[in-house]
């Protein structure tokens, strides 16, 4: 009989990339509990789809943490859970300073006292700015031109920092844009508010948008749209088991972009969602959006080769087709 596998604390597991990072964590074999305090998680898909431990609770409770820590014989800790409205993040960067940073200080904190020294970060290409270069490579400079984005800058400096001082290693994963579904529907992506184009797209589709904006079609790009990564969510969780592998065989801490490599435009991924739902999609042509880079396309070359990370979804067909599969299920 194999060794049984460590158990992983997930913040933010009752989340979009979090829930599918837990489903492939139980998929691998590893205990699971999940510490979320719901603000935008779904606790059926925790109790009926992952049937994983939820303790419902902030990362700011640190006697919470503590007792969690206590009571929980925990390797290391996947941390999802954050603020990311970018447009939020402007009007209102108080909220994003405090959940994001002090509190992810505070489950730092308290990790450290129970000697735990394992961190899986969910980083983010906002943390570039406006690309000095395409494809971004982990080494491109580091200017977020918004808070959410300095919030996550922030946390990979103070990983550094720990790791010097206290020895936590870490795996800072930087993705591009998040997308699609677990293939299988039992779970895929349900914010609320929605600001993410391709559920914007497949609401328009079921009906409950009456078109879908596009921002800008003057862009320098082939079809005048801007051009976005998007990395299938499931290669996203795959790539965070690796990662936590990695800590788990004592590797150095790390940052790695993951995205797909191939960007896809405004219209091209519209032109995707017909062909996958067989459904006319109305679009309405709008001015452009202050702080919309033309194009965003990350190389993920070294997860590739030091994580043996392969994507297994990289084309935007299959990717609109699992969402499509999940927002029939969930919004009918
Ligand atoms: N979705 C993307 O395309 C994308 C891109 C880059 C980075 N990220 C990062 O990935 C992570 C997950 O994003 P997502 O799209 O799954 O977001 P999400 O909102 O679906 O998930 C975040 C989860 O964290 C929980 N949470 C928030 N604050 C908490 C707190 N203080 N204590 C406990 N739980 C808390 C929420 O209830 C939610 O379930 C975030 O850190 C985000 O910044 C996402």
């Amino acid at each position: 009989m194999s060794p049984q596998k460590p158990t992983i604390l997930v913040t933010g597991g009752a989340g979009y990339i979090g829930s599918h990072a837990v489903l492939a964590l139980v998929q691998a074999g590893y205990q699971v509990v999940i510490l979320d305090n719901l603000v935008y998680g779904h606790r059926d898909l925790v109790e009926q789809v992952l049937q994983v431990k939820l303790i419902e609770g902030d990362i700011e409770d640190r006697p919470l943490l503590d007792h969690l820590f206590k009571t929980h014989n925990i390797e290391a800790v996947m941390h999802f859970s954050a603020y990311a409205y970018v447009g939020e993040s402007v009007t209102d960067p108080d909220k994003y300073y405090r959940n994001n940073v002090v509190a992810t200080l505070t489950l730092l904190e308290a990790m450290l006292s129970a000697s735990i020294k394992k961190f899986v970060f969910s980083s983010t290409c906002a943390t570039y700015g406006v690309p000095q270069f395409i494809p971004i490579t982990e080494d491109h400079p580091q200017n977020p031109i918004n808070p959410y984005g300095a919030t996550k800058l922030m946390v990979e400096r103070i990983l550094s920092d720990f790791d010097v001082a206290y020895g936590l290693k870490s795996v800072r994963f930087r993705y591009f844009n998040a997308a699609g579904a677990d293939p299988s529907g039992l779970l895929g992506e349900d914010h609320n508010p929605e600001t993410h184009l391709i559920p914007l797209v497949l609401q328009t589709a079921l009906g409950k948008r009456e078109s879908i904006s596009i921002f800008g079609t003057d862009y320098p790009t082939p079809d005048g749209t801007c051009i976005r990564d998007y990395i299938h969510v499931s290669d996203l969780a795959d790539a965070h088991i690796l990662g936590l592998e990695y800590l788990l065989q004592g590797g150095a801490s790390e940052v790695f972009n993951l995205g797909n490599g191939n960007g896809f435009s405004v219209k091209e991924v519209i032109a995707a969602a017909q062909e996958v739902t067989g459904i006319n999609i109305p679009v309405q042509e709008c001015d452009r959006r202050p702080g919309d880079p033309p194009s965003l396309i990350g190389s993920s070359e070294k997860a590739r080769k030091i994580l043996n990370w392969q994507p297994q979804y990289p084309g935007i067909n299959d990717i609109v087709a699992h969402a499509w599969n999940w927002h029939q299920k969930r919004h009918k």
